[in-house]
C-alpha cells in the first residue's frame, strides 16, 4: 500500500507531488519520500543519509539527520526516565530522531528545521504505551517466544533483532527497525516487515 507523503505542518505552499508509477515496492512515493517537499532539495535519501559530510556520522549509516537527545520513559519502567542511549538501541534512536517530536523532520545536513510530525506518527518521549523496544525489550529465551533463529531474516534482509548495550551486557533487543522497514521494501501497510493481517507479525515472536 502506498500513500502520498503528507505536508508536515503548515506555512509553505507545496505543489502536490505526482508519483511516477513504481513497479517495485520501495521508498519512492511512500510516507518517507520527502522529495516533493520544498526543503528536500528534491532528494529522497538526503534527509536521512548523505554520501559525504553526513551530519551525524557517529550514529552510523551515514546518518544525516539531527539526532534526538531527549530523555525517555520506557515500557514497564514505572515512569523513570533514561537518557536516549540507555533507553533505546541505535536503530530506534534514528527513528525517534523524527518520531519523538523533539527534532524537526527537515533538520538535516546541519540545517535547523521547522516541521514537526503531528498526530499519531509523533510517539512522544513517553514510550510506556508503546510496544517495548530497546532496553525494555531484551528478547527472552523462554517458551512464550519463538527462537529468533526460526524467524530472523525470513521476511527479507534485515527483519531481525538489534544489538544493544544494556547495563554493560550486549543484548539482542526488539528495535523499531525489527518490526518496520523504513524504506518500504516489502510494501506492507505501515512499513511493516511482515503484514499484520491476522496478527501475523505479533505471532512471529509471541508463541500464543
Ligand atoms: C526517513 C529516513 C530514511 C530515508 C529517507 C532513507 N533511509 Fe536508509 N535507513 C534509515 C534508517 C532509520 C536506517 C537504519 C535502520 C535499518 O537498518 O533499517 C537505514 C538504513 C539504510 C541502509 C543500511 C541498512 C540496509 O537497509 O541496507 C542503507 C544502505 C540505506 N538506509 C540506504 C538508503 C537509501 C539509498 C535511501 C534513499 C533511496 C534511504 N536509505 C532513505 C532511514 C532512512
Ligand atoms: C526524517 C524523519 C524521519 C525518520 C528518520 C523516520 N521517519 Fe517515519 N515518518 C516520518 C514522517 C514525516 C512520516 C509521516 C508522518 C505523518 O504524516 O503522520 C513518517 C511515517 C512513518 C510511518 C507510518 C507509515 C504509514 O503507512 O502510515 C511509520 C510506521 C514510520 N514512519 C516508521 C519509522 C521507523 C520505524 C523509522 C526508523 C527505522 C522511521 N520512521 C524514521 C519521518 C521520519
Ligand atoms: C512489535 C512491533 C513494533 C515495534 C517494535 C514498533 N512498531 Fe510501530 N507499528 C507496529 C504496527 C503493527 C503498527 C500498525 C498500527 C497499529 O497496529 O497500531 C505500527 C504503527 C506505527 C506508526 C504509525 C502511526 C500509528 O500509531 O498508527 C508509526 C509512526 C510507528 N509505528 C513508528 C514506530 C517507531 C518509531 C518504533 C520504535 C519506537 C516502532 N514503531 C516500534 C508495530 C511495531
Ligand atoms: C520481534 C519480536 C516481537 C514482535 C514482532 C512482537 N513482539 Fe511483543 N514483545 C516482544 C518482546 C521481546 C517483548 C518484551 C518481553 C519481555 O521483556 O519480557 C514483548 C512484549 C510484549 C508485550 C508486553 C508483555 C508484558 O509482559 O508486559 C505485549 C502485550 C506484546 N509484546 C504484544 C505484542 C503484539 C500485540 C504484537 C504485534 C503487534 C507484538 N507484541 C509483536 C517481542 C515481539
Amino acid at each position: 500500500m502506498k500513500r502520498q507523503a503528507l505536508l508536515i505542518g503548515g506555512g509553505l505552499a507545496v505543489t502536490a507531488y505526482i508519483l511516477g508509477t513504481s513497479a517495485t515496492a520501495d521508498i519512492t512515493g511512500s510516507l518517507h519520500d520527502f522529495s516533493g517537499q520544498v526543503w528536500s532539495q528534491n532528494q529522497i535519501c538526503l534527509p536521512c543519509h548523505a554520501p559525504h559530510h553526513a551530519e551525524a556520522a557517529e550514529a552510523g549509516m551515514l546518518w544525516n539527520h539531527t539526532v534526538t537527545t531527549a530523555a525517555y520513559q520506557i515500557y514497564g519502567g514505572d515512569g523513570a526516565t533514561f537518557p536516549v542511549d540507555e533507553a533505546l538501541d541505535q536503530k530506534s534512536i534514528l527513528c525517534m530522531s523524527c518520531h519523538d517530536g523533539t527534532v524537526a523532520v527537515d533538520a538535516f545536513g546541519g540545517l535547523g528545521g521547522t516541521f514537526v510530525i503531528a498526530g499519531r506518527g509523533n510517539l512522544g518521549t513517553d514510550l510506556q504505551n508503546d510496544h517495548p523496544v530497546g532496553r525494555a525489550a531484551v528478547y527472552p529465551t523462554h517458551a512464550g517466544y519463538f527462537d529468533p533463529a526460526t524467524w530472523e531474516n525470513t521476511a527479507g534482509f534485515g527483519f531481525a533483532l538489534a544489538d544493544m548495550d544494556v547495563d554493560g551486557e550486549l543484548e539482542r533487543v526488539v528495535s523499531c527497525a525489527t518490526c518496520h522497514e523504513p524504506h518500504n521494501r516489502n510494501d506492507n501497510e505501515f512499513f511493516l516487515w511482515v503484514d499484520n493481517d491476522g496478527s501475523q507479525l505479533c505471532l512471529t515472536c509471541h508463541n500464543k
